[in-house]
């Protein structure tokens, strides 16, 4: 028998191809012991204890409980921001007594909101002032890999940091993924701040956040199941809802977890762990986040363990490798938003975040929507591009790269309308 025929008779063919072949994931309505869930009661009493702790425990570790000293202070605010259309307020929060750690929240509010506003919470990657061009932004003081290294090929979260004030001609650089002025004109706020003041985002980021000021005395590293900077992340996301509690133009109840890519990870991070996120949007979250780790189309839970090694807990590390071993998978990390409502959405141009393995996961959580009643995904072949689906569980797929489009932020605000009108209705 040739070599090529004993391959083919012996390992399923998938295998014999080099794909590796599909796994059964995880079900989310089966409890540990074995037994059905059968509604949305036992769902949230039983089964979502279940699915948190395990998530916690094997992906974004478990964040410490204990308070903080804070102080907050609004170190500016401008009525007639971006021509007149924005109020726009920046606030400097401080943690911590001894060690201390400040983070920067940019908030822009519609300038003539008759009644309190929703607000999208999320983190930018390169500073606040690459939002919009408003030149009245602070420059935030931000991270940049060190000029020695730029010759060493490695992931720039690998290599060392330089900490310098960000330079006047990044402002705005990344506005068409914030879309501020869209955001305001709709009747909504944008609040955000610069990732790097919560923790910065490189393997030894740790010593410069907030990770520090929760740690137990002489901790110097998170246990096997601590937090890691997602966990640290999402924990900065829920501080800023601490501050956006307090603000009377701001609707508490309409405070939406906004994030694309690694943060959109943490933004689904930070909805599982804080109900008072009254929405969530993964906008091309991929491994880690919405995708699901199982079927290994594009980047791999090894890839992350090895590219950034500090951003999910260390236990996460043993399923390098080993990914049929993980008690989860990304459906899981969806239906720990249920009810509440959850967009997920891809791009077609991405298929590293694996838009196949989103769908799959949002199709799969639909069932937890459906105990409670709630109109989920209920197609189960991939719709057409910019052909959003579902209800309070919605997904799209857009033409285009990995980003975050005017198409997407279209998409979001007339979501949050469409949910919180039903909200207001009960
Ligand atoms: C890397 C990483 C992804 C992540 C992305 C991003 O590509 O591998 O998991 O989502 O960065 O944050 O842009």
């Amino acid at each position: 028998m040739s070599v090529a025929l004993l391959i083919a008779v012996s390992v399923p063919c998938a295998v014999a191809q080099g794909v590796p072949p599909a796994v059964a994931k995880p079900d989310l309505l089966v409890m540990h012991n074995g037994a059905p869930v059968r509604n949305s009661a036992a769902f949230l009493e039983q089964r979502r204890p279940e699915i948190f702790l395990d998530v916690q425990e094997n992906v974004y570790g478990r964040t410490p409980q204990a308070q903080v000293a804070t102080t907050t202070h609004v170190t500016s605010t401008d009525t007639q921001a971006l021509g007149g259309a924005a109020i726009r307020k920046q606030i400097t929060v401080t943690f911590g007594d001894k060690l201390q750690r400040e983070i920067h929240i940019l908030l822009y509010l519609p300038a003539h909101a008759a009644a309190p506003v929703g607000v999208f919470v999320g983190l930018n990657f390169d500073g606040n002032q690459t939002v919009s061009a408003d030149p009245g932004i602070d420059l935030s003081t931000v991270y940049l890999p060190d000029p020695a290294l730029d010759n060493v090929q490695l992931a720039k979260e690998l290599k060392g940091h330089i900490r310098q004030m960000a330079k006047p001609e990044t402002r705005g650089t990344s506005a068409s993924q914030w879309q501020v002025e869209t955001i305001v004109r709709a009747g909504y706020g944008l609040a955000t701040v610069y990732a790097g003041d919560i923790e910065a985002d490189f393997a030894t980021g740790i010593g410069y956040g907030v990770r520090p000021l929760l740690f137990k005395d002489k901790q110097w590293l998170p246990e096997a199941d601590g937090w890691g900077s997602i966990g640290a992340w999402a924990w900065g996301m829920s501080r800023m809802v601490d501050y956006l509690e307090t603000d009377p133009a701001i609707d508490a109840k309409k405070i939406i977890a906004f994030g694309h890519s690694r943060f959109g990870k943490t933004a689904l991070w930070a909805g599982a762990q804080d109900s008072r996120f009254a929405m969530v949007i993964s906008n091309e979250s991929g491994q880690g986040g919405a995708s699901l780790s199982r079927p290994q189309r594009a980047e791999t839970v090894a890839h992350l363990n090895i590219a950034f090694p500090y951003w999910f807990c260390p236990n996460y590390h043993n399923y390098t490798g080993r990914t049929d071993a993980l008690p989860v998978d990304g459906h899981f990390v969806l239906a720990l938003i249920a009810p509440r409502p959850l967009y997920v959405s891809s791009a077609i141009d991405d298929p590293y975040s694996d838009p196949q393995g989103e769908f799959e996961a949002v199709v799969a959580a639909s069932a937890v929507y459906r105990l409670f009643g709630k109109q989920a995904v209920d197609v189960t072949a991939m719709p057409p591009v910019e052909h959003p689906v579902g209800g309070v569980l919605r997904y799209h797929l857009r033409t285009g790269p990995h980003d975050v489009t005017a198409y997407d932020w279209q998409q979001y605000l007339k979501f949050a309308d469409d949910q919180f009108k039903q909200q207001d209705s009960r």
